[in-house]
């Protein structure tokens, strides 16, 4: 075929429709019949299709003029000259279908058709398709019209390839969504889970240890009270171990419940006092001996959440008794401070401190003791004080950290920020 220029006007409405591809709302269907009916319109053919290969079939998938009436319409790509276009991906031009061996003359009578052209549709080089026009007149097309079909062939082809490749994309998005809807369907059902399992430790292991504590500290008395000390001593101590096993069930039960929380500590007015008399009794009669309150503080109340408060004076004490020597005593010491308004409580050892290199992360969850005596926690204890704090806007901190021991602060404000 010669090279011939085309007149501005065809170029213009060619140009139109490669514009329309970049379109968002992109619609492939109402894009093959707009390209259909222009070519029909610029070719000034009698009809215009689409044809797109399906296995051995051609497929009419738009059409206007005269081949709207065969919309759908199968044909055998053996015999006829779409299909032989697709095989060679070459433009074939049938200047009369009454003498071209290459054209299934059956079929072009069916669809009234003398003369054609029929060019391939590529997508990546390979061809998915032809464009066509068709004439009942012979020889209805110049080279013009050749070129014009060529020039919307290629438009065609980005098109197909910019909906292919938003099929595909389409593809992953719906397999991406069908994942997702399965991994929350597993997080919800593993969630429930693990809250069946939460309750179980909190009723069924939690609860039995508790009254288990209760009634060995009595028998302890008891003991006690006829004289029978070894006894009550070895008592006391299984309490002790008791008392270990429900912190560590409390810690988990808490660092659960804290961290799938966001919104601030209940606080409620409570009795200071009555914090400390509850905090002390967590622990055996041998423990206790070694904490010696200070309070330097008038304060009697504080709006606090009782149980939280409870539980971070229980870990920092249980530290302060686990990593001082059994003979040293602990302080707990109360005082107030003016600026924030709050009440202080430290918690005074005198063992050997903490390693330097563990303090950056001394509030962090998974901090673990070092030495191999007290290998026995599971670096919550901590993280939960520092929450607790947080909860209640106030803060934790390592105030005094040397070779004769620690210091932890706790700061609890008196006027809530919330
Ligand atoms: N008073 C303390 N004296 C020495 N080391 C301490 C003290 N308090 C905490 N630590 C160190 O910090 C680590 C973390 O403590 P904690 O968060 O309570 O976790 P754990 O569950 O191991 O007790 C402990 O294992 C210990 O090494
Ligand atoms: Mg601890």
């Amino acid at each position: 075929m010669n090279q011939v220029a085309l007149q501005p006007g065809k170029l213009e409405r060619i140009i139109q429709m490669q514009s329309l591809i970049v379109q968002a709302a992109f619609d492939l269907d109402r894009f093959m019949q707009t390209v259909v009916n222009n070519l029909q319109d610029l070719t000034g053919a009698k009809g215009a299709v689409v044809e797109l290969v399906e296995g051995d079939n051609m497929v009419y998938r738009s059409t206007c003029g005269s081949m709207n009436p065969f919309v759908g319409m199968h044909l055998a790509r053996a015999n006829s000259l779409s299909g032989l276009c697709v095989r060679n991906v070459e433009v074939l031009h049938c200047i009369d279908a009454q003498t071209d061996p290459r054209v299934d003359l059956a079929a072009c009578h069916r669809v009234g058709v003398r003369s054609m052209v029929c060019t391939p549709l590529l997508h990546d080089r390979v061809p998915v398709g032809v464009l066509k026009v068709m004439s009942d007149k012979v020889n209805a097309f110049n080279d013009e019209d050749v070129q014009t079909l060529q020039l919307m062939a290629d438009v065609l082809g980005a098109a197909l390839g910019k909906q292919i490749a938003y099929d595909r994309l389409n593809k992953d998005r719906q397999r991406l969504s069908h994942q997702i809807a399965r991994q929350e369907q597993e997080n919800r059902s593993l969630l429930s889970e693990r809250s069946d399992m939460l309750t179980v430790l909190a009723h069924e292991v939690r609860q039995p240890l508790n009254n288990a504590s209760a009634a060995l500290q009595s028998a302890a008395h008891l003991l006690a009270e006829a004289n029978d000390l070894s006894a009550a001593q070895r008592l006391s101590r299984a309490r002790g171990v008791m008392g270990h096993v429900l912190a560590n069930i409390d810690n988990t039960l808490a660092v659960a419940a804290l961290l799938t929380r966001s919104t601030p500590a209940e606080r409620e007015d409570a009795d200071v006092d009555t914090l400390i008399a509850l905090t002390l009794g967590d622990f055996t009669a041998e423990e206790r001996q070694r904490i010696v309150c200070e309070r330097l503080s008038s304060t009697r109340t504080v709006a606090m959440d009782t149980s939280l408060m409870r539980l971070a004076l229980r870990n920092l004490l249980s530290n302060a008794l686990d990593f001082s020597p059994p003979g040293q005593p602990v302080t707990l010491s109360l005082s107030d401070c003016d600026a924030p308004l709050a009440l202080i409580f430290d918690v005074i050892d005198h063992g050997g401190g903490i390693d330097q290199q563990g303090v950056p992360l001394l509030f962090e969850k998974g901090m673990q003791s070092t030495n191999p005596h007290n290998a026995t926690g599971h670096g919550l204890g901590l993280y939960i004080v520092r929450r607790v704090m947080e909860l209640h806007h106030g803060m934790a901190q390592l105030l005094r950290n040397c070779a004769d021991g620690v210091t932890m602060r706790l700061v609890l404000p008196l006027a809530p920020a919330d």
